[in-house]
Formats: structure tokens, C-alpha cells, sequence
């Protein structure tokens, strides 16, 4: 095994992935669950100052883009070609922040894998071997005879077909040992902590070396050192994490951004990501990760999403009928990150009614009405702070934890919980203080501006905290404030006091007005 070369030591950077997606079909719910959930991680830590890499990007090779390919008369590069755009569309749409795209067909990642490829074989963790046993197309993946189920593919149960080639291996079984050391230390290497048992308790059991060429496989990278095998597309896709930071040595972009921070995927490929992948680090004498992130999977009303049942909607229609920001908010409000969770139509509508339209919106709303009828549209100047607006500011101050806490470990629901519990307390704030009373009497006015002006900086504080998850909504929000940009700091931004008095509000159309449930067919 290589020494282990300690690379990346500039914290002050954070790199984050999403799995790459096969490109044998358009991109659905669960894709961009993953890319918006590391959007919204990339866009806090922005805010809090990090220097962010954010990498998505597409899976093009293997049997299964071959097959697909084969089945509309196209060549696979042209399969690939048009669904690239489809995803590179889709997080235009979604507001997807990623710093790059990762195409596995691109020359630069080939002739990085080629290289990483022979690297490993000249250490001796790849040899030629003979596999003999069964192979799922649509999981890419190898299985023994009892590892299936009833038969059929364990992962999705489709059936499988009979393998018996010369295959080039993988010593993953050496690697045992340190992934073992590398759980015990690193307690936190596989996040959630049951999906990180699960995991050790099947290293535990034991690990094969595992085959990572294919010879009937055309529609790969060549293996360099024998062109009639491809190299396993799980093997090319997994390199994507560093060849997209041009891996070579004395990288730059490599050390400035590597070990990754925070490796995000659904559940189903977590074996490739938290065994495969550090121990073919480790043969590199790269480290692993910090972390790899296994969220949960999402059903639709009820049922697995999947193309053969013909529910796998796209998440387009749903953007358009409803809104990139409530699409947005609800998938990463409704589940805790890590569980699996339905999406129904109508639990999207009640988010969108209730914690949308009533709580945040209806308070920006009525604020800036307010402003409006008693103050000229002017935030007003404050002399002094009651007692329920003092609680508000100690209360945005603990909030500004309570969210820092929550996105540490991408608990982005309850991170939106705590957001939304300090918009109850000011909704409350305003029932309380009552504005209206206050403005009928002239010697109330000193109070009625100091409600005025909490609630404008409250709710300015409140669009700094949401616009990681709904960044549309927070400009929208800041312009109806009569702020004039995006603020980007959350660190400065959430101090109380940064709304300045003197500003003109521009009250606009209630940011989200009442919607009807709807099934998109
Ligand atoms: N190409 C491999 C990944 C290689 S990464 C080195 C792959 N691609 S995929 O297109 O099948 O995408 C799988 C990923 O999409 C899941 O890990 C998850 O991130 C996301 N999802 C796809 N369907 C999903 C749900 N129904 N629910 C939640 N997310 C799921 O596997």
C-alpha cells in the first residue's frame, strides 16, 4: 500500500459532490433531490465564507448507456450528447450553483482514468483473474449466486445475466484492514450513523476483490494495458471526483480542494462510495473523503419511481406548474435527510399554502403594508427596544447556531425548522405588538416604529437564512425590502441592525399566493 500523502490542508475550502447520473435516461425526482440538496449545502457554506467546489455531472459509459443507445439507433456518444443537455437544463432551471460538469466521455477524464488505471496495476492491487458469476445491467454491478434474490438483482430485482470472463481485479480484500482502522477513527467517514453500521457490519463480514473490467463491454474506456477488456464503468465514473480537480501530480486544483468534504448520494450506491472508493484511493496513496452523505430514497405517491411504471415525473412540470423555490423548500423540508420520503402532490400543496404562503409570505406581505399605510413606505428609526423585540434578537442570534448546527450535518429539514420557528415567533410578534392599534394613537408612535423596524430586519434576516434552500424567494424578498442586492454573508448579514432606516420598501405581489392541489398527469 502507498503512503498515504496528506493533500487538501487548506480548510478553508469545501468541495462537494452528487453522484454522477447515467445518461440512459431523463433526469427525475431522485436526481435532482441529490444535485438540490448539494446545491443548498454549496450556496450556505458560500455564505459563511468558504471557498466551494461544487461538482455535478453524467455517467456516459458501460452496457447500460450501450443497450439504451442500441435501442434508439444511435450511436452512445449521441444518446449521450442529447440527455447531457436535459440535466445541464434541468439545473439551470432548479437554480443549480455547481461550480462543474463532469462528463465521463470527456478526453481529459479518459486519459486521467488510463493513467490511474496502470497506476494501480503497477502497484500489484490489479491483476487478471477469471470472473464467473452474474451481472445486473441496469445497477452495473456484479453479484454472487447468493448474494441474489429469488434470483434476480438483490439492489432492484430485475434479472440478471450469467458472466464467465477474464476479468482484471481489484485486491479490494487487502484493503480490509484499513477501511476497518479508517470506521474506528474516523467515526463520522459514513453519514447517517445506521446506514455507516450497515456498512461496517458488512466489512466486517468480509470483502472480495472485485472485478473492475469488462470484456464484452465495448462503450468504455480501454483498458491501457490490454485494449480488449473496458475498464468497469463503476471504476471510470468513481475517478470522476478527482479527474474533475485535474488529478496528476502537484495538482493544484487537487490540493487546494481535495479530500472532498462531503460526498452526497441515495443509499443504493453507498458500497461503491464508502468500501470501493477509498480503498482505490488508498492504492493511489490518496486519502478518502471526510465524508460520504447517504440520503434516503424518495417513492411517489407510494410508489418506487421508476420509467417502466411510468411515474417518473419530470421534475420540469413540476417546476413550471408550481415553483422552482417551493419545489425547492419541499424536498428538502418534508424528509429528514438520510430517511426515505413520498412525494405527493398534495403535501407539496399544503408546504406551499401553509408555511409558504401563510407564514412567510403573508408576513412580508402585511409588514410592507404596514410600512406603507404608516410610514410613507419608509423603514422608520428605532430609540429604543421593548422587551419582545430584544426576545426576537436574541432569538435571530441562537438562530443563526441552530441552523449552523443543522447544516453541519446536512439536516437541511431541521435546519428549515428552526427558520420557520423563528417566523412563528414573529408572526406572534405582530399579533402581540399590534401595529395597527399602535398607529391610531400619536403617542404610540416611537413603539409603532419600533415594531415597524423589527419586523423589516427580522425578515431581512430571515431571507439571508432561507436563500441557500430558495434563493429566488430571498432576492425577491430583499428587493421588496428595498435592499438592493443579494447579501452574501450570512456571518455579518444576521447581525441585527443591518437593515438601515430611511430605506423605501417596494411592496410587490404576495411572493407565494394560494395554489390548488393539482396531479400533473
Ligand atoms: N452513475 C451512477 C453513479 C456513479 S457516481 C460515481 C448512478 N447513476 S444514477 O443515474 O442511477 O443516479 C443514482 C442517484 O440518483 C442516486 O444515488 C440518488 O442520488 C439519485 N436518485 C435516483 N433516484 C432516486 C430516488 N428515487 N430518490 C432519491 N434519490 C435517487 O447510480
Amino acid at each position: 500500500m502507498n503512503r498515504i500523502v496528506s493533500i487538501g490542508v487548506n480548510r478553508n475550502t469545501f468541495y462537494i459532490t452528487t453522484p454522477i447520473y447515467y445518461v440512459n435516461d431523463i433526469p427525475h425526482i431522485g436526481h435532482s433531490y441529490t444535485t438540490i440538496a448539494a446545491d443548498a449545502l454549496a450556496r450556505y457554506k458560500r455564505m459563511r465564507g468558504y471557498d466551494v467546489f461544487f461538482l455535478t455531472g453524467t455517467d456516459e459509459h458501460g452496457q447500460k448507456i450501450q443497450k439504451a443507445a442500441q435501442a434508439n439507433k444511435e450511436k452512445p456518444i449521441e444518446l449521450a450528447d442529447r440527455m447531457v443537455e436535459k440535466f445541464k437544463n434541468l439545473w439551470k432551471i432548479l437554480n443549480v450553483s455547481n461550480d462543474d460538469f463532469i462528463r465521463t466521455t470527456e478526453d481529459k477524464h479518459v486519459r486521467q482514468v488510463e493513467d490511474i488505471f496502470k497506476k494501480i496495476y503497477e502497484n500489484g492491487d490489479i491483476y487478471l483473474g477469471e470472473y464467473e458469476g452474474w451481472y445486473c445491467i441496469p445497477c452495473e454491478s456484479f453479484w454472487t449466486a447468493s448474494q441474489l434474490s429469488s434470483g434476480n438483482c438483490p439492489e432492484c430485482s430485475r434479472s440478471v445475466e450469467r458472466l464467465k470472463e477474464k476479468n482484471f481485479f481489484f485486491r479490494l480484500s487487502k484493503y480490509q484492514d484499513f477501511l476497518l482502522k479508517h470506521f474506528e477513527e474516523h467515526p463520522d467517514f459514513v453519514r447517517p450513523e445506521s446506514r455507516r453500521n450497515e456498512l461496517h457490519r458488512r466489512l466486517v463480514a468480509g470483502i472480495d476483490d472485485i472485478s473492475v473490467s469488462r470484456a464484452a463491454v465495448e462503450w468504455g474506456i480501454p483498458v491501457p494495458m490490454d485494449k480488449k477488456h473496458t475498464i468497469y464503468v463503476w471504476v471510470d465514473a468513481l475517478f470522476n471526483y478527482i479527474t474533475a480537480l485535474e488529478y496528476y501530480d502537484g495538482s493544484k486544483r487537487l490540493k487546494k480542494y481535495w479530500p472532498a468534504n462531503v460526498q452526497i448520494m441515495g443509499k443504493e450506491i453507498l458500497w461503491f462510495h464508502g468500501i470501493v472508493w477509498p480503498a482505490m484511493l488508498m492504492s493511489l496513496g490518496i486519502e478518502p473523503p471526510y465524508q460520504i452523505y447517504a440520503h434516503g430514497w424518495w417513492t411517489l405517491e407510494g410508489q418506487k419511481i421508476s420509467k417502466s411504471l411510468g411515474n417518473a415525473i419530470d421534475p420540469v412540470e413540476i417546476t413550471d406548474t408550481y415553483s422552482v423555490d417551493t419545489y425547492r423548500y419541499f424536498l428538502l423540508r418534508e424528509v429528514p435527510f438520510g430517511l426515505d420520503g413520498n412525494f405527493s402532490y398534495n403535501a407539496l400543496v399544503n408546504r406551499i399554502n401553509c408555511d409558504l404562503g401563510n407564514d412567510l409570505g403573508n408576513l412580508l406581505h402585511r409588514t410592507l403594508t404596514m410600512i406603507e399605510k404608516y410610514c410613507n413606505g419608509i423603514v422608520p428609526e428605532v430609540k429604543n427596544v421593548s422587551t419582545d423585540g430584544q426576545e426576537l434578537i436574541k432569538k435571530s442570534k441562537t438562530l443563526n447556531d441552530e441552523v449552523e448546527l443543522a447544516m453541519c450535518d446536512l439536516q437541511f429539514s431541521r435546519a428549515l425548522e428552526a427558520i420557520w420557528e423563528y417566523i412563528g415567533l414573529v408572526n406572534k410578534y405582530v399579533e402581540i405588538s399590534k401595529p395597527w392599534v399602535l398607529a391610531k394613537e400619536h403617542t404610540t408612535r416611537d413603539e409603532l416604529n419600533e415594531v415597524l423596524y423589527t419586523l423589516a430586519e427580522s425578515i431581512r434576516i430571515i431571507s439571508l437564512f432561507i436563500s441557500p434552500f430558495m434563493p429566488d424567494t430571498a432576492i425577491e424578498m430583499q428587493k421588496q425590502l428595498g435592499l438592493s442586492a443579494n447579501e452574501k454573508s450570512i456571518e455579518c448579514g444576521t447581525t441585527w441592525g443591518g437593515m438601515k432606516s430611511g430605506i423605501k420598501v417596494h411592496k410587490g405581489k404576495p411572493i407565494f399566493p394560494k395554489v390548488e392541489y393539482s396531479t400533473i398527469t
